[in-house]
């Protein structure tokens, strides 16, 4: 099939959504862009710092790397779920280079401890995967007193990705991974709307802004990583099957039934940028679904949103939130 008939199917599929999200997406583009099989890929002697990786698409992609012969470390805020996964992923994949650190992502505190024994663990970090998320119906607070969505989202892993700027330099070519949601597209990027209130909290709202706040943070870390030789990219999974989508999202998942998309097709494009070469990705800082690239904008009024001083007030703001900027 020529190019042009595969990138015009892409589009109509796209321009859909259902029949970009669901299966019938990473079905078709599967075979229409002749997808190459992961599972030979290694990464022995290379680390993977994931967070999330206790459920869902988290859990998946770790099973991924450990089989690919990686150092998996896991940021998980739950010592004994993340305990019993790294037992359960040694058993699966063989690969007894499994271990964790305790955080909530939405702790800052934690957060620190947590890099620092990663950093004490790994001088050289070769890919990040901010994964960990929730749609949370009821408003809550992190230890700092941020609104939680936001705290864990946005504010957590833009610390994190601070903190172990070090390590990841010392690995480079490395990257810094984050799983996005396609529910951003419903949302402006709005520095003053970032942390709902509790007057008008919705979660619904409030994780759609926090998504699209780490796409945008991702474009600029990009910029400012790339003299580092640390590359940075978003993505979105689609919608897959998972415990977070049936525990927050149960009508949808009823709606969508058999579309959706297993864990594994979820995070293909997470793994393949996490293995694919460096020169492929180029330019960084940009936002794939299904192995290729996609538009950050879908709506005229988000699009307006989005400007130079815009993202220099979020860039400041998460700077301040995170007390790495006073
Ligand atoms: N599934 C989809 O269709 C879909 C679509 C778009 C985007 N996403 C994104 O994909 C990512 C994974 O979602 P999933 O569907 O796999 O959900 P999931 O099954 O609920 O897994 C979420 C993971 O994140 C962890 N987590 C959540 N909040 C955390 C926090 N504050 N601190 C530390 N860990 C935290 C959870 O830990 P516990 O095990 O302790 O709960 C779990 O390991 C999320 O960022 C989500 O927004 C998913």
């Amino acid at each position: 099939m020529t190019r042009w008939i595969a990138d015009g199917i892409d589009a109509a599929l796209e321009w859909s959504v259902v029949g970009s999200f669901t299966r019938i997406g990473s079905a078709l583009r599967r075979r229409l862009d002749h997808w190459t099989a992961l599972g030979q890929r290694r990464l022995d002697g290379r680390v993977v710092v994931m967070t999330g990786a206790t459920s869902g698409l988290g859990l998946e992609a770790a099973r991924a790397f450990g089989r690919m012969g990686a150092t998996v470390e896991i940021l998980a805020r739950n010592a004994a779920k993340a305990e019993a996964t790294c037992a359960e992923l040694r058993r699966d994949t063989g690969n007894p280079k499994l271990g964790f650190v305790v955080a909530d992502t939405g702790d800052l505190v934690a957060l620190g401890r947590a890099a620092a024994e990663l950093l004490a663990r790994h001088p050289a970090i070769h890919v990040l995967i901010h994964n960990a998320g929730a749609l949370d119906d009821v408003r809550q607070t992190s230890p700092q007193g941020l609104e939680a969505t936001v705290a864990s989202q946005v504010v957590g892993p833009f610390l994190l990705t601070s903190l172990l700027v070090p390590a990841l330099a010392a690995g480079a070519p490395s990257r810094v991974l984050w799983v996005s949601s396609g529910g951003m597209y419903s949302e402006p990027l709005s520095v003053d709307q970032l942390e709902m209130s509790a007057s008008d909290y919705d979660g619904t709202t409030a994780y759609a802004r926090a998504k699209r706040a780490q796409v945008t943070l991702a474009e600029l870390w990009a910029t400012r990583l790339a003299a580092k030789g640390i590359s940075v990219h978003s993505m979105h999974p689609g919608w897959a099957d998972t415990p977070g989508v049936a525990r927050s999202l149960p009508r949808f998942r009823r709606v969508v039934g058999p579309l959706l998309r297993t864990p594994a097709d979820g995070v293909d494009t997470l793994v393949w940028l996490a293995v694919e070469d460096d020169a492929a990705l180029q330019p960084s800082g940009r936002f794939w679904l299904d192995r290729r690239p996609r538009a950050l904008h879908r709506l005229a009024s988000t699009r307006r949103s989005d400007t130079p001083q815009e993202r220099e007030r979020l860039w400041r703001w998460a700077e301040s939130k995170s007390g790495l900027r006073i």
